[in-house]
Order: structure tokens, then C-alpha cells, then sequence
């Protein structure tokens, strides 16, 4: 007998061995269907810790279509890779998931497996709310299983190939999803334990606040170091000491809370959504969340400037100080009404306008802030129909060289151009 044989079976064994291990990951088993719990058989304590745990995880934000059914899907998604549909999760039969039992909702809310065995994309945050305890993910699925059931199929997802093929997702959850309790470290008090347990996992702030990897997962050893999701910038948020006036406990509570805090200006973008959920929680999640926030601080406060003054503008901010006078200065002007009565921050204390690139600043102007309910202090009109781009920019170079000690902005029309297509193709 030569070598060779041997070789070969011995490579045929690896081979074998390898694609098995690669077909137990790709392919999940299926869980039964059962019928649908009645509402009554969910006592109303765990509905109630279910709401809680529903708003601190924003399932309703990306689980509600624009002018949509609360939670019955339909919100496109865009990635790098394509659009991805929010499904349904009302307990409708048919297209919700009025037949998935416990198993199955607290497999796919930590692995990432569909009741019938398909792997969910992480679009889906699972891989923050794979922390989830027990308790929480069972209170979550008797709120979600005493709503309204809706019938609502999502559109079909718009994925670049071979993406397209979810058992691929498998090797991705290998690099990505590390499941398993959360371990309460016991050198921190009670309050930091749970901050860092909302934060890591149920509130998934990372998956926002942290730059992504060419293939879309978190970079590791940069968790919180700021990211860019739907068009605008999530600000680091482990540097909240360079903000000009360096952020408190206090102000993060009433920002997280309310949409906006006196001495930093206002949540709005993606950020809006999530303020409004925690509105609707316990204060103390809210301080927890805050106070293990500033215990990541890693950034000593940046040097400054001396403001410019009118005379040293730039002609783009000449032209932005006229169009500022005109369309901004009823609200944003020394002696604007929003400014002495409202307990509004100058623009001068705005994370846009101090922010190392101007995008939220562009997205700002470009979107202002749509009505909410009652919360009229809190309005300002859309840009994008009135301004062309190089209007937009000169403005946006105005309010950075009067308002900010920080340097001045590059490429600032290219910018807007940029925002303004990436916004149209949303
Ligand atoms: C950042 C957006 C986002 C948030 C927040 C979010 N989801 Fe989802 N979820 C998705 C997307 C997108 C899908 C579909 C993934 C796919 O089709 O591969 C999904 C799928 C699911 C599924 C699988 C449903 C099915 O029919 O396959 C469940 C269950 C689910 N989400 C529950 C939740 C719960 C509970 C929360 C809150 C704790 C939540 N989601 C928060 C985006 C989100
Ligand atoms: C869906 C994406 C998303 C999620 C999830 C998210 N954020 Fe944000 N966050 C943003 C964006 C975008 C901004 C910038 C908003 C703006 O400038 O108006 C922001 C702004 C902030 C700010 C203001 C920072 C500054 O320097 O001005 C804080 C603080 C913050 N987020 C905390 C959190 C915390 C805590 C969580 C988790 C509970 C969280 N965020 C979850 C997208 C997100
Ligand atoms: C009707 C009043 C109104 C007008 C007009 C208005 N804004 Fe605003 N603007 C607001 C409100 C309210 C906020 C939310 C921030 C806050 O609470 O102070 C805001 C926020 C901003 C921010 C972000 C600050 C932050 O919260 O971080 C920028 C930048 C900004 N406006 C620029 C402009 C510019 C430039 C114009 C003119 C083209 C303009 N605004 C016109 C009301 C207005």
C-alpha cells in the first residue's frame, strides 16, 4: 500500500467531518407549532414587566411599519448589504407568531433561529439580546402575545447574493454572537450591574454607537466609539467629557428621558425613537443606564478655539450668517423665545455642531424635527425643499464657525450632496 490512499481517505474524513459540522450549523431544527395561548392564561404582573422590558428594547421602533399596526412589521431596514424587512410580531397565526411557544420566541431572541429553523439576520439585534434573562424574555412574550393580532406579511428582503442565503449566517453568529448569561461583576454595585445588563443587552446602545466591520458586525475592542446608522452619526459615547460642557449623570437621564437635555440640545435622527421608549420606563432603568455609561468614559476633553467673529467669516459663512438671520434666528437668535423661556441650549453646547464632521448638523437642517403630539417646544421645520446644497453648507459652515470653538469643517457641500442622495435612496 502506497501513501497516497491513506492520504486521500485521511482528506475525505477531514472533508466529511468539516461539511457535517458546517450542516449542524446551517440548518436548525424546526419547533413545533403550537396553538395560540389564550390571553387570559398570561397573568397581568408579567404583561406589565413585559411592556417594560418591550420599550427598553425598541421592538416596537423597528417592528412598526410608517403609519403602520404596532408590531406588525414592514419597516425596511437598510444595511450595507441590501434592505432587510421587519417581520410581524403580533400573535397573528398565520404571519406573526401566534403559534411560536416560549422555545421558540427565547431561541430566536438568543440565537437568532426562526421558530421553523431559518436563521434570522442581525439586523435583528439578538446578538445584544441574547444577555436577556429568562424572566425578561418570558415577560416580553406574554406582551407580545396578549396585542392585537395582525394580519401583515413583511416584503421580501433586497439582499446583495450571496447573502441572500441565510445558512450562511451561520459562520457569521460563530464570529458574533456569544451567548450566555451576563455575569454581574461584583467589585460594582447593584446599579452599575443593571445599567451595564440594559445597555449591552436589552437596549443593544452598541449596535448603533459602535463602528461596523466590512461584513457588519461590531468592531471588536471599539465598542462605543461611535457609528453611523441610517444617515446619521451616533456619537461615541464613551467621550461624553469632550463635549463642551461635559455631560452629567443628570443631563444623560434627562436627555434619555425627554428627547433632549439643557446643556447638549436635542435627540433626533434614530436617537428620537429610543428616547421616546424610555420615556415610558422605570426612572431607575434610566439612571442605571447612565451611570454605567459614564463609567466607560475614555477621552479627555479636546483642545478649542477662540470664536470667529463676524469679521473673520469665510464668504460660504457670510452667506450662511444671512440665510441664518433669516430662516434660524427666530429660534436659534440670542433673544429667540426658545432660548429664554424654553430652557434651549445655544447652539453653541449642540453635539452637531461641535461633532468632527458636520452629517447631523446636515441631516438637521435638511429634516428638522416633525411634530410630536403636544411637544410643540420641540418643532423645527424641514430645510431640504427650501435650501439647495451650497446653501445648506453655507449655513452649516456659519453655525460651525460662530457657534463652535472647534475647527472648521472640509467638504462640507460634498456632504450635504452625500446626505441628500443616501436620504433619497432610503
Ligand atoms: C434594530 C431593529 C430591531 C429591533 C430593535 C428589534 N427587532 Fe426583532 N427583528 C428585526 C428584523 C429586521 C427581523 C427580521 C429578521 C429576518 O427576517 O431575518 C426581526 C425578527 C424578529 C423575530 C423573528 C420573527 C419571525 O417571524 O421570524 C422576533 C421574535 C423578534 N424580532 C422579536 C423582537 C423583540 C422581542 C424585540 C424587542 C426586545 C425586537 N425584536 C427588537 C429587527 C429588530
Ligand atoms: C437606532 C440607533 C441608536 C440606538 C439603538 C441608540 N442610539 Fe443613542 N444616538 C443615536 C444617534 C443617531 C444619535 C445622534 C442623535 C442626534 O444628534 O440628534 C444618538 C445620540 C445619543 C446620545 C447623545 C450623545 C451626544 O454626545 O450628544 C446619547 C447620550 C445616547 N445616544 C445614548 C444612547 C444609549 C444609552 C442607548 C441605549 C439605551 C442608545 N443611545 C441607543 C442612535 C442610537
Ligand atoms: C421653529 C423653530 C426652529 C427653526 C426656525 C429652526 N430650528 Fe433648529 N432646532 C429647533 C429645535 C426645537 C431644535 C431641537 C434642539 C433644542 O431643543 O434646542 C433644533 C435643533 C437644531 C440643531 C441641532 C442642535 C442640537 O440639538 O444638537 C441645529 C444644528 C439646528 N437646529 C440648526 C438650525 C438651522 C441652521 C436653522 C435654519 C436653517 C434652524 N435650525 C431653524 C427649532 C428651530
Amino acid at each position: 500500500m502506497t501513501l497516497k490512499p491513506r492520504f486521500l481517505w485521511g482528506g475525505g474524513v477531514v472533508v466529511v467531518a468539516a461539511l457535517a459540522v458546517a450542516v449542524a450549523l446551517m440548518w436548525k431544527p424546526a419547533i413545533a407549532p403550537i396553538t395560540a395561548p389564550p390571553p387570559a392564561s398570561f397573568d397581568a404582573q408579567t404583561r406589565l414587566a413585559g411592556a417594560r422590558v418591550v420599550a427598553l428594547g425598541d421592538c416596537i421602533v423597528c417592528h412598526t411599519a410608517k403609519g403602520g399596526q404596532p408590531f406588525a412589521g414592514g419597516l425596511p431596514l437598510a444595511t450595507p448589504f441590501g434592505t432587510i424587512y421587519a417581520t410581524n410580531i403580533t400573535p397573528d397565526v398565520e404571519t406573526g407568531i401566534g403559534s411560536w411557544s416560549l422555545e421558540a420566541f427565547t431561541r430566536a431572541v438568543r440565537h437568532g433561529v426562526a421558530r421553523d429553523g431559518h436563521l434570522l439576520y442581525p439586523a435583528f439585534p439578538y446578538i445584544h439580546f441574547t444577555h436577556m434573562s429568562d424572566g425578561d424574555i418570558s415577560a416580553a412574550y406574554a406582551y407580545l402575545m396578549t396585542r392585537e393580532p395582525v394580519k401583515a406579511t413583511a416584503p421580501a428582503n433586497e439582499l446583495i447574493f450571496p447573502l441572500n442565503f441565510r445558512p450562511l449566517l451561520a459562520f457569521w453568529n460563530v464570529l458574533f454572537l456569544h451567548p450566555g448569561a451576563d455575569v454581574a461583576d461584583a467589585s460594582k454595585d447593584a446599579q452599575w450591574n443593571r445599567g451595564k445588563l440594559l445597555v449591552d443587552g436589552l437596549g443593544h446602545c452598541a449596535s448603533c454607537h459602535s463602528p461596523l466591520n466590512p461584513i457588519g458586525g461590531e468592531k471588536l475592542g471599539h465598542a462605543f466609539d461611535g457609528g453611523v446608522v441610517d444617515g446619521w452619526e451616533a456619537p461615541p459615547l464613551n467621550a461624553l467629557g469632550t463635549a463642551p460642557k461635559p455631560w452629567t449623570q443628570a443631563q444623560l437621564v434627562t436627555y434619555l428621558r425627554t428627547g433632549r437635555a439643557s446643556e447638549h440640545g436635542a435627540a433626533a435622527g434614530p436617537m428620537l425613537p429610543v428616547t421616546r421608549d424610555l420615556a415610558t420606563v422605570p426612572e431607575e432603568d434610566v439612571q442605571a443606564i447612565a451611570a454605567y455609561i459614564l463609567s466607560i468614559q475614555k477621552h479627555e476633553p479636546v483642545a478649542t478655539r477662540a470664536l470667529t467673529t463676524d469679521a473673520t467669516l469665510s464668504p460660504e459663512a457670510q452667506n450662511g450668517a444671512l440665510l441664518f438671520a433669516a430662516s434660524c434666528a427666530q429660534c436659534h437668535g440670542p433673544h429667540a423665545p426658545m432660548q429664554s423661556i424654553g430652557e434651549r441650549p445655544s447652539l453653541a453646547f449642540s453635539t452637531a455642531v461641535n461633532a468632527t464632521t458636520p452629517r447631523n448638523a446636515i441631516q438637521m437642517m435638511l429634516n428638522g424635527i416633525d411634530w410630536h403630539g403636544e411637544d410643540t417646544l420641540n418643532y423645527m421645520p424641514a430645510f431640504s425643499q427650501v435650501y439647495s446644497d451650497q446653501q445648506i453648507a453655507d449655513l452649516a459652515s456659519y453655525i460651525r464657525a460662530a457657534y463652535s470653538q472647534r475647527g472648521p469643517w472640509q467638504d462640507v457641500e460634498a456632504t450635504v450632496a452625500k446626505v441628500r442622495k443616501e436620504n433619497d435612496a432610503r
